[in-house]
């Protein structure tokens, strides 16, 4: 019988590896394992189906790896050392020299960076493209392109992108579609249900969700993320067994926390939208945001908990940051706790000043990611540092 959201998130993953009735999975904290002779070590080779080298393979790496999966409707998932590794991965599985890569224009800025100035290197060429126009991306379209690459709510301007209708248009070229999943999770969107190829996330944000795990997952089906493997292996950016108990442990309570943190963001966001001293805000929950529908209809009254907001006199940027007192500032999102960053300087700050201008990445944009505190705090902390003189 299919499990809802919740009982997944707190039972996912395989529990073969429980050993003498304990409650959660041990951590395996170790970096190798033993055989008995060579007959052992041989059908490691033949089936796989135990463990050799934690670099290949470790029971916590797995447990995290399934239990995404599970949530994404995927088949299996890698857990990997970082957000970074699991895209670097999840690109390398599909493209090589020569080829060409579609990736949406407003992307966060390590993803933009490894495809700008680390993967062209190696003769992998890619054009930034902006999604929510379909007559001009797909005229981007080449013959070598293999691989088109997005996010669903976008970083740090939140655009909803249309992933069906990318897909479809991709599938049409034979293009893969590589999608991050961080912003919105599977609580909010499945995207290998309407067509994806694989589904990377930062499990450094929402899915440890506590600001204490690095570590990324990439998720999808066969053959593709046996290939994912091999390349994690290869590369040597498998996940550390303590990072992905961590991991596996945050995962349990995503349901509950991006309920409340979902919940508190729309009442964040419209008490921005009265505020004299805020100019716009960028939320998809706001009826005024060119994506509403489209959200609405997709995540059914959810918007994800990261609202982005600029103020109207940007000279007092860092009088706000400052004021900042419950809500602390720091270049992550996702966490429990609510979290302010400046793309300009962090996130954002290796595009060009063009660009950025372009993409509406001011000095006056701040993002913030709501967290699980009550609302009327947030609120208050909010108030107070935008009054700051
Ligand atoms: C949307 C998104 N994808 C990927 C990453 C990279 O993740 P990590 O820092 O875990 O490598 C981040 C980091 O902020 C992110 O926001």
């Amino acid at each position: 019988m299919k499990q809802g959201f919740s009982t997944t998130s707190v039972h996912g993953g395989k529990k073969k590896e429980e050993l003498n009735g304990s409650k959660t999975l041990p951590i395996y904290q170790t970096s190798v394992f033993t055989f008995k002779d060579l007959d052992e070590s041989e059908a490691y080779y033949q089936h796989g189906d135990r463990y050799m080298y934690t670099r290949m393979g470790n029971p916590n790496q797995r447990a995290l790896g399934e239990a995404v999966a599970q949530l994404e409707d995927g088949s299996d998932g890698v857990a990997t050392s970082s957000g970074m590794s699991a895209i670097l991965a999840a690109i390398l599985t599909y493209v090589g020299q020569g080829d060409h890569i579609l990736c949406n224009e407003e992307i966060y800025g390590g993803t933009s960076t490894l495809l700008e100035h680390e993967l062209s290197r190696f003769g992998i060429e890619t054009t930034f493209v902006d999604l929510t126009d379909e007559l001009s991306w797909s005229k981007a379209i080449k013959k070598e392109t293999k691989l088109l690459i997005t996010e669903v709510i976008t970083n740090p301007l939140l655009k909803v992108i249309d992933i069906r209708r990318v897909v479809e248009i991709a599938r049409n070229h034979g293009i893969k579609v590589v999608v991050d999943n961080t912003f919105t999770t599977p609580y909010l969107t499945k995207p290998l249900q309407i067509g994806a190829d694989l589904v990377v996330h930062s499990a450094t944000k929402y899915i440890g969700g506590h600001s204490d795990v690095t570590a990324g997952v990439v998720v999808g089906h066969q053959p593709d993320i046996n290939r994912v493997k091999e390349i994690t292996v290869r590369y040597g950016s498998s996940l550390s067994p303590f990072e992905a108990w961590l991991g596996s442990r945050g995962l349990k309570t995503l349901a509950l926390r991006m309920e409340k943190q979902c919940s508190n963001a729309l009442q964040v966001a419209n008490f921005l939208d009265a505020h004299p001293k805020v100019k716009e805000v960028y939320f998809p929950g706001l009826i005024t945001h060119p994506h509403h529908l489209l959200a609405t209809d997709w995540f059914g009254e959810k918007y994800g908990a990261v609202v982005s907001f600029t103020i109207s006199d940007e000279s007092r940027i860092n009088e706000v940051f400052r004021g900042f007192s419950l809500i602390k500032y720091a270049p992550t999102l996702a966490g429990v706790e609510s979290i302010v960053s400046h793309p300009e300087t962090t996130s954002h700050r290796y595009w060009d000043e063009d660009r950025r201008i372009k993409a509406g990445i001011t000095k006056g944009l701040i993002r913030l990611s709501v967290g699980v505190e009550d609302v009327e705090d947030i609120i208050e902390d909010l108030d107070r540092a935008l009054n700051m003189r």
